[in-house]
């Protein structure tokens, strides 16, 4: 079942070549981020580029639950209006974060030091993901949560009235657990200090810094170690979205392995937190390249050019690598698929954990389309069958994960029989215009009535 509706089962056939510009949206990361700090400064935050996708439209109307004023104007710049670190209200009803991880998780850690009581639900997915990793740091705060067994939503947080600094070093690498951390750190006094082994996606150090916040980031030996200064002021932002090297990857990966394609993706975010696809795609032998690299709002950005690759090889992706493509290991295992001999990926036992268990939902389309996939607790292996190779005429389930469903139309589309989806209703929680965009490309992609 869709998050919202019906099921919309989908079917992706081989086509013609990819061609042309696709312009894909704003980077769901900082669309969240951008909404809740905005609401946690004092005055007017201006924000374009948003992705307007589910997820993130959740996040606004929770904080406007909070207490924020968050409207978007007709030529698509959102305004909020902050109420200030320390400032949200207690939310009236209960907060449906959808099908949000990220967005449940720091809207989490940003009201926890403030004195009210705030109730999470979401889909079906979020419902069976663990919190435990958000409420544990919070515990130390002085935050109380009840939740369902093994720390599952829905869950009420009740924030501290007096609340401690803190410095913890987070057991997973994740990003949300930093951030929740740092959010719940601002309405702390003193410094909270987070110390991560691997460097996750930095873009909430970085937008705090330009927020106004003190924050600093030291690299030592044990890793990362952020400084956060609680109890500033923050100072309402213009933000410019970048677009999401995340959504890229498809439309990328979609023309490298379908014959005769070639396809700009202008404007995309390459902060090294996040560009690790990228990387990997060029290692097997990808014919990707950086067109006009240039810095936008200080972080590093390129036009990408893909191109239709023949000569992809597999190779064993440096674990090293993991958090900095964390959520492209679906699509990568799809242009594996299609590259000559076995990719290996290790050191992704947090695959299992995101919208859906990625490595089991990849893995079991992957094999009823075709190809030999091994995997275990935290790797897995995916033996190649060379460009065009993969045979496809199934039906895959995509358990309400997006990245499953657009990994599995990308494949469809360089496959011998087509590849057929459960439900494409999902894709709209991060990448609304994927349909289009992708048939403006020249891609064959038509709904299938349910049964
Ligand atoms: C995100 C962090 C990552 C990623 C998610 C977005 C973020 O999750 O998978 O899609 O915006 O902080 P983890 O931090 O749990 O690895």
């Amino acid at each position: 079942m869709s998050a919202h509706g019906e099921p919309k089962p989908m079917i992706a056939r081989k086509g013609t070549a990819l061609k042309g510009v696709a312009e894909v949206p704003g980077d769901k990361s900082i669309s969240h981020r951008s909404l809740i700090l905005g609401a946690m400064a004092v005055g007017e935050t201006k924000v374009t580029g948003l992705l307007e996708g589910q997820d993130v439209l959740d996040t606004a109307a929770a904080m406007r639950a909070f207490g924020a004023d968050v409207v978007r104007d007709d030529d698509g710049t959102w305004h909020i209006h902050g109420v200030g670190v320390g400032g949200f209200a207690e939310p009236e009803d209960v907060l449906d974060c959808g099908n949000s991880g990220t967005g449940v998780r720091l809207i989490m850690g940003a009201m926890a030091t403030s004195p009210i009581a705030a109730t999470f639900t979401g889909d079906a997915s979020l419902r069976s993901r663990p919190m435990a990793r958000v409420t544990d740091p919070l515990a130390l705060f002085g935050t109380k949560s009840y939740g369902r067994a093994q720390g599952r939503l829905p869950m009420t947080l009740v924030g501290a009235a007096e609340p401690l600094p803190i410095t913890y070093t987070t057991p997973v690498p994740s990003a949300q657990v930093k951030s929740a951390v740092l959010l719940a750190g601002l309405n702390a006094p003193g410094q909270t200090v987070v110390i991560e082994a691997e460097a996750t996606r930095d873009h909430s150090e970085r937008m705090l810094a330009g927020f106004g916040a003190e924050i600093t980031t030291e690299v030592t030996p044990e890793g990362r170690v952020i400084t956060l200064t609680g109890q500033p002021e923050l100072n309402p932002q213009t933000i410019a979205v970048p677009r999401d090297p995340s959504s890229a990857a498809f439309p990328v990966c979609a023309a490298l392995i379908t014959e005769g394609s070639d396809v700009l993706v202008p404007n995309i975010g390459l902060n090294p937190t996040r560009a690790g696809l990228f990387e990997t795609l060029r290692d097997m032998g990808a014919d990707l390249t950086y067109e006009n690299m240039r810095e936008e709002g200080g972080e590093p950005a390129a036009d990408l050019r893909a191109r239709f690759s023949p000569n992809m090889k597999g190779i064993e992706v440096p674990p090293e690598r993991a958090a900095s493509m964390i959520d492209e290991y679906p699509i990568l295992s799809v242009f594996a698929a299609n590259a000559e001999g076995a990719t290996v990926m290790r050191g992704v036992r947090e695959l299992r954990v995101k919208e859906s268990d990625r490595i089991a939902a990849m893995a079991d389309g992957l094999r009823a389309a075709g190809v030999e996939v091994e995997d275990g607790p935290d790797w897995w292996i995916v033996h190649g069958r060379g460009p065009g190779g993969v045979k496809g005429g199934v039906t895959v389930a995509t358990h309400l994960d997006h990245r499953i469903a657009m990994s599995f139309l990308c494949a469809g589309f360089a496959s011998q029989q087509g590849i057929t989806i459960d439900d494409a209703g999902p894709i709209s929680t991060s990448f609304p215009i994927f349909e289009p965009l992708m048939r403006d490309l020249g891609a064959r992609l038509d709904l299938v009535s349910a049964r």
